[in-house]
């Protein structure tokens, strides 16, 4: 089932997806994280750092990660997962994987990435950022539902969106290794999390539209444990959004009264 926690400010959306991190690791002191890159989920790290969870030790699998950059590039998802999430958290860096980043040939990297995430029992809690194509990971527009860690293409929006990270829009590289659709499945639970009003209608077509690999961000929708984490701008299209609001506030079943 997927629940939508509307939240007042991306603030305590973050401050919820650590929570949640920290309930994962409370219940299982071995579980493993599947981390995100992009600008969203900085604030999830920060609210880590403030609430002192200890994910020092937790070993912890990217979603994605360019093909073309040189190793060490301070774009790669590699450095950008070094520099803001391993370093600030304490975690060490051969806990972190990253797909393509064991230096083995790039025809095989997703399968290598595939056996090393099963070799270490799974992903328990996956943070996921949605594109405004709807990708998650950088499964774009017509990835397969089923589709496994592997090389794509990605498209001129997704590439303009992440020109900002570099000097200009050339040096976005053209390719990516990703986790596949069927990939992310597998993790135990989704935590996706989307602010701000460019996001409205990729949420909205992940969450409530019709299950299609033109909105890859829909394939949540096959998943039975799924939290989407949205500020009111980035919810505010979804049809059911007051009964999502319901649903979240008495999600607990203590808090089940009988009608008056
Ligand atoms: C990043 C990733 C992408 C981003 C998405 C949103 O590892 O897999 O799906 O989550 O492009 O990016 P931001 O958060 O920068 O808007």
């Amino acid at each position: 089932m997927t629940e939508v926690a509307l939240v007042p400010s991306p603030e305590a959306g973050a401050a919820l997806a650590a929570g949640l991190i920290a309930e994962t690791l409370a219940q299982r002191a071995d579980a493993v994280l599947g981390v995100a890159t992009g600008s969203t989920p900085l604030g999830v790290w920060a609210q880590l750092r403030d609430q002192g969870v200890d994910v020092a030790s937790t070993p912890a699998f990217a979603l994605d990660e360019y093909v073309g950059l040189r190793t060490g590039h301070p774009e790669s998802y590699r450095s950008v997962l070094e520099r803001e999430y391993a370093a600030p958290l304490g975690v060490d860096p051969t806990l972190l994987r990253v797909p393509g980043d064991d230096g083995g040939p790039l025809a095989t990297a997703g399968a290598r990435f595939e056996a090393a995430i099963t070799r270490a029992g799974g992903i328990d809690l996956q943070i996921l950022g949605i594109g405004r194509t709807g990708h998650i990971g950088f499964n774009e527009p017509g990835s397969s539902l089923a589709s496994r860690t592997r090389v794509k293409a990605l498209t001129e929006q997704t590439r303009s969106d992440n020109a900002r990270f570099f000097d200009h829009a050339g040096q976005v590289p053209t390719h990516c290794l990703t986790q596949g659709l069927g990939t992310i499945l597998q993790a135990r639970t989704l935590v996706l999390l989307a602010f701000g009003s460019a996001k409205s209608n990729a949420v909205t077509r992940a969450v409530e539209g019709p299950l299609s690999s033109s909105c890859p961000g829909s394939v949540i929708q096959l998943h039975p444990h799924v939290i989407v984490i949205v500020d009111e701008e980035a919810g505010a299209s979804l049809e059911y959004r007051d009964y999502y609001r319901f649903a979240w506030e008495h999600r607990s079943l203590d808090s089940i009264q009988a009608p008056a």
